[in-house]
């Protein structure tokens, strides 16, 4: 995840940014940068690969100023160069920004008619750009950063600086996280608590759709609409802070929050957003187009994102896939062709049954895959290629964040299976890698469902049964939302195939059972419904999680919606996994269970 400092002062800035740059590296980045307005002139260092290389251009041309920005980028749009490094800037603005701007493409185009062109790769040089052509026609910064700041879709987190400005900032929030320090006689943006930790521990979180202008002396904080807002100080553990939980009241809220960024962060690792294709990370060790077959192993979570592979994988790749939970895998010993594809689904790297299965196929001569959180973990180890997912350490027993950056990496791979087959061809794969730019844009907007799912967690804790259902790739959502749902609220939930309901369990059904329907507007929409109709039918009280679209062909019966954004069928479970979770943390918080540590349950699970 890229990093991002502004600080604001009456003392030299340059050096200090460059320290509290240091303490980003935890998130990762491949090059850095640092912009600073001083002596009437904006200026700039930037350099490749690890800050001592930005180091040592600043020891050889020092910045001066007291206000500056700077940036730790992880490379999303465009490689790891001098050129695309962060602040992209121009006569008139400096920007750093984190994130994915999913509407560069349109706004590229704009700006060229107008003959505002980039110099580099990037999606960030538009928001320069944008703000460049504004101040081109005498609006003032301020303004200027306002209007922009609308215009842009997607998640992400920014800092801007402005030619001529020495005491003005601006920073933005839409689904990565950005807080403010309140120092003495300055004021400092940081992407967490850590980054400000040497200046001060009196910081502001900013929330979704923040955007915020800092002078040395004070902070306005404005919402999504422009109208200013009031956000607390607090004051930060930040020795204790990448194990703590921010302004969140438990992790699990955390790391839900956390997913637009880290899903971005992610995809970066496995996506060339210029190019409009994936772009694993490592060369292969097997031959996709080979196989007859892929087999997926893993337990929990893990294994219900492993379910929507195989959705992914038969549909994108026309590779089928056999999916199984490790504990039953591990024991069947099913047969398997020499010179297999088998792959291993898990955050913690270390499910003794998932491993239990990587060493079964092993011995049976498969290449071995994994997609793990924990790098040095002991799937990771005995894998021929790990897939990581960069999602920092997960805290919650119930996976979040892990689960659908497990997803997002099982889509890519989805994906990249699917062109070396000959199954998709460039144009299908900019389609695909297009739906995945806008994907943590739609995460952000299906976290701001929040306060509609927080209502129903009262009615929710009153029902002894809960079901869940989902068709298709949104059938394995439904499982994820049941086990979500009861391992933190302890009520029984159980997911089902909204088809197979009425082969036994509709028995079950009646006006004390809450029946939450995943169903957004795709093929099967039709059919969801009509199971829908079915189970309210007999008394059920549906909760429809769904989009627009969806919501307008439902019809009654429907007691709750729950919107969603509309998105390409290959994101939508990856986005409706969001309200699910969100669902079960409301009601256990109402309900007052232990949320991050739910009784009888470990995060990593070593014994059978
Ligand atoms: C559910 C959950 C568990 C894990 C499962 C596998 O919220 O967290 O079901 O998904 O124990 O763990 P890993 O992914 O570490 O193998």
């Amino acid at each position: 995840m890229c990093g991002i400092v502004g600080i604001v002062s009456n003392k030299p800035v340059a050096d200090r940014i460059a320290d509290a740059l240091k303490r980003l590296e935890y998130r990762g980045y491949d090059s850095a940068g640092i912009a600073t307005f001083h002596d009437g002139k904006m200026d700039r260092r930037r350099a490749p690969g690890k800050l001592t290389n930005l180091k040592e251009c600043m020891s050889k041309e020092p910045l001066g100023g007291n206000i500056g920005i700077g940036h730790t980028r992880w490379a999303t749009h465009g490689a790891p160069t001098k050129e695309n490094a962060h602040p992209h800037m121009t006569n008139r603005v400096a920007v750093v920004h984190n994130g994915i701007i999913e509407n560069f493409r349109e706004l590229k185009v704009e700006l060229a008619a107008d003959g505002y062109v980039p110099v580099s790769e990037t999606d960030t040089e538009m928001v320069a750009l944008l703000v460049t052509r504004e101040m081109d026609k005498g609006v003032a910064p301020f303004d200027a950063a306002a209007s922009v700041i609308k215009r842009l879709d997607g998640a992400f987190a920014l800092a801007m600086i402005f030619n001529g400005e020495e005491n003005l900032i601006i920073g933005a929030r839409q689904g990565a996280p950005l807080a403010v320090g309140h120092g003495d006689g300055e004021m400092i943006l940081g992407s967490d608590a850590i980054a400000l930790a040497p200046f001060t521990n009196k910081v502001t979180y900013l929330e979704e759709g923040d955007w915020v202008a800092l002078t040395k002396s004070d902070m306005r904080v404005f919402d999504r609409q422009g109208s200013p807002v009031t956000r607390s100080i607090s004051t930060a553990n930040t020795g204790a802070e990448l194990v703590s939980k921010g302004n969140h009241r438990h992790f699990m809220s955390k790391e839900i929050y956390e997913q637009p960024d880290t899903i971005s962060h992610t995809l970066s690792h496995y996506v060339n957003f210029s190019e409009q294709r994936i772009q694993l990370p490592q060369a292969l060790p097997f031959d996709f187009s080979k196989l007859t077959k892929l087999t997926i192993a893993s337990c929990g979570g893990s294994y219900y994102a492993a379910m929507i592979a195989k959705y992914w994988f038969e549909k994108y790749a026309r590779l089928p896939v056999e999916v199984d939970i490790a504990s039953e895998f591990r024991y069947r010993e099913p047969p398997m062709e020499e010179g297999g594809l088998a792959l291993f689904v898990s955050q913690s790297g270390e499910t003794a049954d998932t491993l239990a299965a990587l060493r079964y196929c092993a011995s049976q001569g498969q290449h071995i895959a994994s997609i793990v959180n924990v790098a040095e973990s002991t799937i990771a180890r005995e894998s021929d290629i790990v897939f990581p997912t960069l999602c920092g350490p997960e805290i919650c027993v119930a996976s979040t964040k892990a689960t659908t950056a497990q997803q997002t990496v099982l889509a890519t791979l989805a994906i990249a299976a699917g062109k070396q087959r000959g199954v998709l061809s460039d144009q299908d794969e900019a389609e695909l890698v297009d739906a995945l730019a806008k994907l943590p844009g739609a995460i952000s907007k299906a976290l701001a469902s929040e306060p509609k799912i927080a209502s129903l967690n009262k009615a929710l804790s009153k029902a002894k049964d809960v079901f869940y259902l989902g068709r298709g790739a949104l059938y394995p959502v439904a499982l994820e939302g049941a086990l979500k749902f009861k391992e933190i609220t302890y009520i029984h939930a159980e997911g089902y195939a909204a088809g197979e309901l009425k082969h036994g369990p509709i028995a079950l059904i009646d006006e004390s059972v809450p029946v939450v329907v995943v169903a957004p507007s795709d093929a099967l929409l039709e059919k969801t419904l009509s199971n829908m109709h079915e189970v309210a039918a007999r008394g059920g009280k549906i909760i429809l999680i769904t989009d627009e679209k969806g919501a307008k062909q439902a019809g009654g019966d429907i007691s709750e919606i729950i919107l969603m954004p509309e998105a390409h069928p290959l994101v939508q479970p990856i986005i409706a996994t969001v309200p699910v979770q969100l669902l079960a943390y409301h009601t256990a918080v109402f309900m007052g269970t232990d949320v991050d540590q739910p009784r009888n349950l470990a995060k990593s699970v070593t014994v059978e």
